[in-house]
């Protein structure tokens, strides 16, 4: 018998997080992901992520030079940007010009550890400038070069927007970056391991976890989310039409998860951060829809007997509004944060390496002997 969707299957031993799904808490080396979003940067936690300890000042210094320097991106990718029609998602052009990197990476196909620690911080640098340049390209303008002496946060607003964002922005991106840095073995990150396990190179295995990050059950309900919220319109619309989804059986996107059983740790952080910037501009609109909505679904899915809570894509969604990052881009922005965790498994993977080939259950036909064609009718 096959475990459907690997559920509570342990597929790999992680140092990276704990993700404690019955309790609601998530702990990425030790550190409570609300200690982490209230004390330290995304560079912080990158260096946790990928060297199993926060920075000293000097370390993180060091960090930060390299990071900024990775933003750099080669002007043939940026090509590649530009071959896609301007339709395209914008996921689907980041997982090529991801691809892409490793055309012109010097270290592509070294797979020492030292080579994959300096492709994990290149790819988690240029995956910040791809996705400003792939927003700004589909939006007719011309990519914007990454601005010395900021923060990763700070110089994608920048490169996005093409102006230097205020501090709450800031920080609200970075503790965004944080809070999606690293999930234990989620989706994309398993599809990252499983490459990472035939010791494909880093380039091939992320770009097999961005294209997994792509859908709607995973990172893409950040953008689900909000095309909701655009779709119920006025807090007055959202009992009637939570309800009249649920009746027609489908599934409320930014709720629900396979390992939490109650409230995702993260979407509070976020609806602290939504609700500091809504404040802030007097559009609270978004955030208002939102909380009405998980109103809402709490009396169903209680009425329902059902264990289904708003997950960390539910208030990623009025935040990034808020931030002006367009809807289509939600999940290339999950996929920047993420790009910190998945470099960092797939180091772990390598490093004591073990061929991921699980077993299957037959459920095809009996044995029988090949005809003839001409005898086959
Ligand atoms: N809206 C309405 N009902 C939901 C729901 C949602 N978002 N998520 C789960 N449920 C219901 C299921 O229909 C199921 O009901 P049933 O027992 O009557 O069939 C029950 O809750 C259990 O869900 P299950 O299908 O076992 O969950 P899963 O572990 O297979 O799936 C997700 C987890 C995340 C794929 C699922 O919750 C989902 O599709 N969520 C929406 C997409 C989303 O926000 N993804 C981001 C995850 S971080």
């Amino acid at each position: 018998m096959a475990t459907r969707g690997l559920a509570d299957v342990v597929a790999a031993e992680t140092r990276l997080s704990e993700v404690r799904g019955e309790e609601g808490r998530l702990i990425y080396g030790g550190y409570e992901i609300q200690d982490l979003a209230a004390r330290t940067t995304y560079e912080e936690v990158c260096h946790l992520l990928w060297y199993d300890e926060l920075p000293t000042a000097t370390e993180l210094a060091g960090l930060r030079a390299r990071l900024e320097h990775g933003l750099a991106v080669d002007a043939r990718a940026f090509g590649l940007l530009r071959l896609a029609p301007r339709e395209t998602h914008p996921m689907t052009v980041l997982r090529t010009a991801i691809s892409g990197l490793g055309c012109w990476d010097a270290d592509a196909e070294d797979g020492s550890l030292e080579a994959n620690g300096r492709k994990a911080i290149r790819l988690t640098a240029q995956i910040i400038t791809l996705t400003a340049a792939i927003a700004r390209l589909q939006s007719g303008r011309e990519p914007v070069a990454p601005r010395a002496g900021l923060g990763l946060a700070a110089n994608f607003l920048y490169m996005l927007n093409g102006r230097e964002a205020d501090d709450v922005s800031v920080r609200a991106m970075d503790v965004a970056f944080i809070l999606h840095a690293e999930h234990g073995m989620n989706a994309s990150t398993f599809a990252a391991r499983v490459a990472a396990g035939t010791l494909a190179d880093m380039h091939g295995a992320v770009t097999a976890a961005v294209a997994t990050l792509k859908g709607p059950l995973h990172g893409g309900a950040n953008e689900g989310v909000m095309r909701m919220l655009l779709s119920i319109g006025s807090v007055d619309a959202a009992a009637a039409w939570v309800r009249a989804a649920l009746e027609r059986g489908e599934r409320i996107m930014g709720f629900g998860h396979r390992v939490y059983r109650t409230l995702d740790p993260r979407a509070p952080i976020l609806r602290d951060l939504a609700g500091q910037m809504s404040a802030r501009d007097g559009a609270a609109r978004w955030l208002q829809i939102s909380d009405r909505v998980q109103q809402v679904m709490r009396e169903e899915m209680e009425r329902r007997g059902k264990r289904v809570y708003p997950n960390v894509d539910f208030f990623s969604a009025p935040v990034y509004s808020t931030l002006g990052i367009p809807t289509a881009l939600f999940t290339n922005v999950f996929a920047c944060a993420r790009m910190a965790g998945w470099t960092a498994h797939v180091i772990e993977q390598q490093r004591e390496n073990r061929l991921i080939r699980p077993a299957s259950a037959y459920t095809g036909r009996g044995l029988r002997t090949v005809m003839p064609i001409a005898e086959r009718g």
